[in-house]
């Protein structure tokens, strides 16, 4: 009798364990991407598969796709305003991301490089 429930008990603590084991690192958060990018209004010129101003999202993750590279780019592109080039020919600084936070810029990097 004793055994059975101290097995039990292992199965227990052991699932508890489990189930609150942290996410791996590399799991990007989708919705906290979209939400940078909608308070950050980059949707303006960057929509998921229509250039519009800007590269597309799905361009943008071609162009980085396996590149390891590719997420500091991002990074730079979107917190050191570069001259960019719009649709229409005109140039303008790069928009600046308003988080410094290293975390979400990776999440969101990440996210984008994914579409
Ligand atoms: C006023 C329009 C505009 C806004 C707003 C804007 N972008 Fe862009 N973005 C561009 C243009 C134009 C390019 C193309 C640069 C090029 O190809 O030279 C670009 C390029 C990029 C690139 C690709 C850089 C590369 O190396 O190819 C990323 C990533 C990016 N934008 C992310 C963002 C994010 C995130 C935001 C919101 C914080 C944002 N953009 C807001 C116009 C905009």
């Amino acid at each position: 009798m004793k055994n059975t429930r101290s097995s039990l008990l292992t199965v227990a603590l052991f699932t508890a364990a489990l189930a609150l084991a942290p996410k791996p690192a590399a799991a990007v958060d989708a919705a906290a991407a979209q939400e940078l990018m909608k308070s950050n209004q980059c949707g303006k010129c960057h929509s998921a598969d229509k250039d519009k101003g800007g590269p597309s999202l799905k361009k943008i993750a071609a162009k980085y796709k396996g590149k390891p590279e590719g997420e500091q780019a991002i990074i730079k592109n979107i917190t050191t305003a570069p001259k960019v080039k719009l649709d229409d020919g005109t140039q303008e600084e790069h928009k600046v991301i308003k988080t410094k936070d290293e975390a979400q810029l990776k999440n969101l990097a990440q996210w984008i490089l994914a579409q």
